[in-house]
């Protein structure tokens, strides 16, 4: 069977964008570039993208393109056997266990897109700590969202590269382009919101340290969706004469303004209505919440930011589903819709324990945590950044700097061919390896 391709160029840049942008620019982005001391974050975050980022990503976009099969068999198939094959089963795993925590979290973002419309979340006797927490702690309806959330990832993998993933996130992303800017106008015309776009873009170099550099890399990763093998199964789809510098640095710039857009939101109306800042999922879930119930029209805003939550959430976990789907494709000559269905159920299985990790299991903890949080914590802290570097290493040394530079970058430009090379052989390997043990070290001290 031929495989599959996609159909333009705007569409593929339309899905990696949608990989790339999710849960992890709306509201993890806004809390780490506050907690880190805004401007002197966003600067770091700037370089890492420019300089790690972009070339990783069209480093796994070359792995793809070139290798023409899945994330799992590219590692085998462009080093002919070797033991490397076996690295190839780094992003089988690791898209695994983040979609099965993924869809989690997302099933509550499902939910509360209903509340909105429905009107309850709003209307809440409970208030909004207390509705999260209630939510959280029912098993059964985390089963069914996560349960839910899993089957409409499923039918658009299940639909294909061109007619599923493609046609989805070309709606999806333009909506939630425009549902974030509709919210960015309406957050900065508040009164008292140009406070914490200060605060945001303030630059104060003293908060510059390890840690920043350790988060800003962590974000980096997580949010252009590195280290998991989905950029390198969106690579795998591509055209012989696909211009990788143009759609990376599209894709990484694209996810940088939406991640920017959501602090734009975030942060200002925070500072319009209260002035401390939550950590974590409490920030989309507990304190906007609020903010949108002290709007006019409240429904019409918790409604839009929800919605725009959800489709980030889902064109990140179609991409994180393909990596497996793909392999049993390739690898096992299964048709597309039972891999979906094996793919799907078995992270569905797998995240059952996340799904009740407030309610059955809260009495146990993983690495100090409840278990959604600690498989978070293992997963985004060695998991992507061991993968990634894998990939790194991979390219750079075992397929060869030189000869992944020519097929990435066309010869009309040699001496970004260089700069790359550079870039991907020694940089990145450096920096990861050195922020995955420094982070193992600076975590283990604290
Ligand atoms: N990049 C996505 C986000 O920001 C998460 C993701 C990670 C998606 C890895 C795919 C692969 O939420």
């Amino acid at each position: 069977m031929q495989r599959e391709r996609w159909r333009s160029r705007i569409g593929f840049i339309a899905a990696t964008a949608g990989s790339a942008i999710g849960l992890g620019n709306i509201w993890r982005f806004p809390v780490v570039a506050a907690r880190n001391g805004g401007g002197a974050f966003l600067l770091v975050y700037a370089a890492i993208v420019a300089f790690i980022g972009i070339p990783m990503l069209m480093a796994e976009l070359v792995l793809g393109k070139h290798s023409r099969t899945n994330a799992v068999s590219s590692f085998g198939r462009v080093s002919g056997n070797h033991p490397w094959a076996l690295a190839g089963f780094f992003p089988l795993i690791t898209s695994m266990v983040i979609l099965s925590y993924y869809s989690v979290i997302s099933g509550w973002v499902l939910f509360y897109l209903w509340s909105s419309i429905s009107g309850m979340l709003l209307a809440g006797t409970m208030g909004f700590a207390g509705f999260f927490t209630a939510v959280q702690a029912n098993g059964p309806l985390n089963l069914l969202l996560h349960g839910c959330f899993m089957v409409l990832t499923a039918i658009i993998v299940s639909r294909g590269v061109g007619r599923g993933i493609e046609r989805a996130n070309k709606v999806m992303m333009p909506a939630i382009a425009g549902l974030l800017l509709i919210l960015v106008v309406r957050t900065l015309t508040l009164p008292g919101a140009m406070q914490g776009v200060n605060w945001l873009l303030r630059l104060d170099v003293t908060h510059l340290s390890f840690g920043v550099v350790l988060d800003a890399l962590g974000q980096a990763f997580f949010s252009l969706s590195l280290g998991i093998g989905a950029i390198v199964t969106y690579g795998s789809y591509l055209q012989q004469d696909a211009d990788l510098i143009f759609g990376s640095s599209t894709v990484a710039v694209s996810d940088s303004i939406i991640a920017l857009l959501a602090g734009l939101i975030v942060i200002p109306a925070l500072f319009a209505f209260r002035s401390e800042l939550p950590v974590g999922p409490g920030l989309a879930f507990v304190s906007l919440p609020a903010v949108f119930l002290s709007m006019p029209l409240p429904r019409l805003w918790a409604t839009s930011f929800f919605l725009a939550l959800a489709f980030a959430a889902l064109s990140s976990s179609v991409s994180m589903l393909e990596v497996s789907v793909a392999y049993t494709m390739d690898a096992g000559g299964w048709t597309r819709v039972r891999g979906t269905v094996a793919c799907g159920a078995a992270a569905f299985v797998l995240g059952v324990p996340s799904a009740a990790s407030s309610s059955w299991l809260a009495r146990y903890s993983l690495f100090g945590r409840n278990f959604l949080e600690g498989v978070d914590f293992a997963a985004s802290n060695f998991l992507l950044p061991f993968t990634g570097l894998l990939t790194v290493l991979f390219v750079g040394w075992v397929w060869g700097g030189g000869k992944a530079s020519r097929e990435a970058i066309d010869g009309n430009h040699p001496s970004m061919r260089a700069v790359w090379r550079i870039l991907i052989k020694f940089l990145a390997p450096l920096v990861i390896g050195y922020v995955l043990v420094g982070g193992l070290l600076l975590r283990q001290l604290r």
